[in-house]
């Protein structure tokens, strides 16, 4: 690999990077090595996904995938992809859309995916809301929100992903009787997403009805967990992670 086509292949990505509104942290790391950027320049767009461009557009997320799927999985902020590879390997009959801004994120994913030869992943290889909002709504049944940007100071909080815009588009895409997971070790932006969810039901419309009944539901994790490699390191330091789940009404 040329070191040209290292970077023919982020400069690619990077031109798909067009978002709307600002992503905060960081949208790259170390160079690639030339075998991730490799795949990142010839494999990514054959998994990646075309936001429609016309107004009112909607997007069928189920037609992203060649073979029917029982059910249409998203899940925002992959990271390294560990969590999502699980899921589409114990679940092949399931299509998981993973979205993720971060570049050596998506070369370790699609290195994956490219390795194990899976076919039930496509990527959205950018900050996940101008995707949300172009979903079909009722178009999902799942999405898993794992160990989000905690952006721990108070003059920071704004930027966390969860906000009365998210939930409407979250829930939006939702089905009704579709779940939302939401995992995080920092306490306040657990506190910080029950009392969004609680203001966002109280403004009328369909719901997130957290199905908790007894502290042991968000201490335990999910069942299947694998868990991530943000949580281990949380883990590491000490830090208990809480397991949230709601279902749209
Ligand atoms: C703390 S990391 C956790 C990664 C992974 N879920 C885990 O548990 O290991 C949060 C991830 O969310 C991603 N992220 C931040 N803003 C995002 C957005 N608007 N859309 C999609 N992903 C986003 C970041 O790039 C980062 O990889």
């Amino acid at each position: 690999m040329t070191e040209d086509r290292t970077q023919g292949a982020t400069s690619q990505l990077d031109r798909r990077q067009v978002s709307r509104r600002h992503v905060y942290g960081r949208r790259r790391g170390k160079p690639l090595r030339a075998h991730q950027a490799g795949l990142v320049e010839d494999f990514l767009p054959e998994i990646s996904i075309d936001l429609p461009e016309g107004e009112g557009e909607r997007l069928n997320p189920a037609s992203l995938f060649v073979s029917a799927k029982r059910e249409i999985w998203l899940e925002i902020g992959f990271g390294g992809g560990e969590h999502l590879i699980d899921q589409a390997r114990t679940h092949p009959d399931i299509g998981i859309i993973g979205c993720e801004p971060f570049l050596n994120g998506i070369a370790k994913l699609v290195a994956e995916i490219d390795g194990l030869g899976l076919k039930n992943i496509r990527v959205h290889p950018d900050d996940a809301r101008p995707l949300l909002e172009k979903l079909r709504p009722a178009s999902l049944d799942r999405i898993f929100i794992l160990y989000p940007d905690p952006w721990p100071k108070a003059r920071h909080n704004k930027r966390r992903f969860i906000n009365q815009e998210t939930l409407a588009t979250l829930t939006a895409a939702l089905k009704p009787g579709g779940e939302l997971r939401f995992a995080s070790d920092i306490p306040d932006y657990v506190a910080w997403t029950l009392a969004h969810i609680r203001q966002f039901n109280a403004a009328g419309g369909p719901r997130l009805v957290w199905a908790a009944t007894c502290p042991a539901d968000w201490r335990t994790p999910y069942a299947g967990w694998c868990g991530t490699r943000y949580e281990q390191k949380a883990l590491r330091e000490g830090r208990t992670p809480a397991y949230l789940t709601f279902h749209r009404e």
